[in-house]
């Protein structure tokens, strides 16, 4: 349904369950045998679930969550790590219509709360402790430091993974197994899934936008769940009957949501679930992960390519990875020496690549080669997805570019498109569709398209910045780093980073006549890891006594960029005080020469 643009509608009066799709349908065809998940954590531990096993134990904690007073609509945030439970919590609550909220466990406890209060949760399942390299990082403890004022959160259901211990607050918390155990002595184990309109929403996940406040991306069902597998079909060449896929991401992030679980599992696959890091206990891990269980396809950012680049190649050359036949690369874009890498090294030259462009937003792959078919070029994303209509519109005149850079559009809805912003429908429209009118939807991405069509996606035109894959608004980082008591002042940047793709440059004033030491930075870094997370830490932090700001006072983090590329400054005319250019230019220049 397009009589309203930009809210699309799909399958308007027809009704579905995305847990229905992923699990019964497969054991009700005689699939039940087969292995959806072999997950494998951090110590060796091995669990190889089938699609039976799974459908079984989502069934009773979709009852368990019925119980324990969460209905069809309610939203339930999940924070857990790299474990099956994951996935059963999030099924379970499709299966029941709770839309779920799932936040990347690298993200602090702090960050769960604000996305548990934007989205008014009405329970929480988190876990007692999260593997970390070998040591256990306590979690429901962290969680509890933070959550109590949140009066919508009732329950909150804690896995016990690792045995760490934490308090239970009475009448609120939950254990997971115990509620399961009395699911099943219920009888929850005929929980049948509910058949929800097309458009129910499945969840809502929080990314970030130019602001500090994350937005709240919301997905649907029907539209979703076709984007996701037929994507996931196609652009994977998946054989569901033979292949092992490996999607090596968080299901805390997008690429999860759709290719560790809604994608893979509609489709009947066979995937590979990692509970640690990919260098723990030792950086050829991931390759001994893929000779254990003669991975097929593999998925992953170019981010991690680049770190198995620096470690070397002894480390895949331990492995047999002759079983692999497809490469896919997410997130950022992938450039052609971290491509050839990948297609020499872990691809043997025989696997195609699919380098994959896509957003939160849009749910499911958009552009990207299909294998097999499409001509690829190291660095580019090739074409649309087959139904997929994006152009590269002129920045200046807002006409389709044939040749050159420019922003890239997408003309025509998806299946998988967001429908809104959760709460803030105000913020979708201005976001995506005041530029260019509500036809055409702003990726917020600049690209460039060359003389065969084809297109390569160059980086964000907003304030948002990727750092290893991990998608991040500058605003955000700010705003954690002036919550610091000592700091009056700060403007955040991304800076081209060999390893992470870009890392975080804060310019930081401090109050008063503080003197900034090392012992300040590290002050001012745990202050965001505290805010947001580890990974948001800013890589450099570079003192300033005052930062550009044109006569209005708005700060201006393009000569800041240009200053940290090492660029000719731009027009600095406007600037209220230009000498602090030159003083900035100076520090950036003494700290890289500190650091070479
Ligand atoms: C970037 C991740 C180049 C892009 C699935 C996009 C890419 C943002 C690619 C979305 C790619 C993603 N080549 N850039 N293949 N894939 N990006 O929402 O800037 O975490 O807008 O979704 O990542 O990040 P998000």
């Amino acid at each position: 349904d397009d009589s309203n643009p930009p809210f699309y509608k799909r399958f308007v009066g027809g009704k579905i369950n995305a847990s229905h799709n992923c699990l019964d349908r497969h054991v009700e065809a005689g699939r039940g045998e087969r292995v959806a998940l072999h997950w494998r954590g951090e110590e060796g531990e091995e669990r190889d679930i089938t699609y039976a096993e799974l459908l079984a134990e989502v069934k009773c904690f979709a009852s368990a969550l019925k119980e324990q007073g969460v209905c069809k609509g309610d939203v339930v945030g999940i924070y857990l790590p790299m474990i099956p439970e994951v996935v059963v919590a999030m099924l379970a609550c499709a299966r029941i219509g709770a839309p779920h909220n799932v936040v990347f466990g690298g993200f602090s406890a702090e960050a769960v709360r604000e996305r548990m209060e934007f989205s008014e949760a009405k329970a929480l399942i988190t876990v007692d402790g999260a593997a970390r390299k070998g040591k256990t990082a306590p979690v429901k403890d962290r969680v509890d430091e933070v959550m109590g004022e949140l009066s919508t959160l009732e329950t909150i259901v804690v896995v016990r993974s690792k045995g760490t211990p934490c308090e239970m607050k009475a009448g609120r918390d939950v254990y997971y197994d115990e509620i399961l155990a009395a699911a099943e002595r219920r009888g929850g184990s005929d929980c049948p899934a509910e058949p929800l309109d097309a458009e129910h929403p499945l969840y809502i996940l929080y990314t970030s936008g130019s602001t500090a406040k994350p937005k709240g991306i919301l997905h649907t069902t029907g539209g979703y769940l076709t984007g996701v597998s037929a994507t996931h079909r196609y652009v994977f060449d998946l054989k569901p009957e033979t292949d092992v896929y490996w999607c090596a991401a968080d299901v805390g992030w997008v690429t999860g949501h759709s290719y560790i679980v809604y994608g893979p599992l509609a489709n009947g696959a066979t995937s590979v679930m990692w509970e640690g890091a990919p260098d723990y206990p030792n950086k050829g891990v991931w390759w001994g992960l893929i000779e254990r269980y003669k991975v097929s396809i593999l998925y992953c950012a170019p981010t991690a390519i680049r770190a198995c680049i620096k470690w070397g190649a002894q480390w895949p050359e331990q492995h047999d990875l002759s079983s692999l036949r497809l490469l896919g690369s997410v997130g950022e874009p992938i450039n052609p020496k971290a491509w050839l890498w990948y297609h020499k090294v872990i691809g043997g030259e025989r696997c195609p690549i699919v380098d994959t462009w896509w957003q939160t937003e849009t749910g499911a792959i958009m552009i990207t080669p299909l294998p097999g078919i499409t001509a690829t070029k190291p660095g580019s994303a090739t074409r649309p997805f087959p139904g997929v209509q994006a152009k590269v519109l002129s920045e200046s005149s807002g006409e389709p570019v044939s040749e050159g850079q420019g922003l890239l559009v997408l003309t025509h809805p998806w299946p998988s498109m967001l429908r809104t912003l959760y709460k803030e429908e105000d913020r979708f429209i201005a976001t995506y569709f005041e530029r260019f009118g509500n036809e055409t939807y702003l990726v917020g991405d600049a690209a460039r398209v060359d003389s065969d069509g084809y297109i390569w996606v160059i980086g964000r035109i907003d304030d948002v910045v990727n750092v290893s894959g991990h998608r991040l608004s500058t605003a955000e980082v700010e705003s954690a780093i002036v919550a610091h008591p000592d700091v009056a002042e700060a403007a955040v940047i991304g800076q081209h980073d060999e390893q992470s793709g870009q890392a975080i440059v804060a310019f930081v004033t401090l109050q008063g006549d503080l003197q900034g030491d090392e012992a300040e930075i590290e002050s001012i870094r745990e202050g965001v890891a505290e805010r947001i997370g580890k990974f948001a830490r800013p890589k450099r932090i570079i003192w300033a006594d005052d930062l550009p700001k044109t006569r209005s006072g708005k700060i201006m983090r393009r000569l800041l960029r240009d200053i940290a590329e090492g660029r000719a400054l731009g027009d600095v005319t406007t600037l209220r005080d230009p000498a602090v250019m030159g003083e900035l230019e100076g520090r950036v220049k003494e700290l890289q020469a500190q650091e070479s």
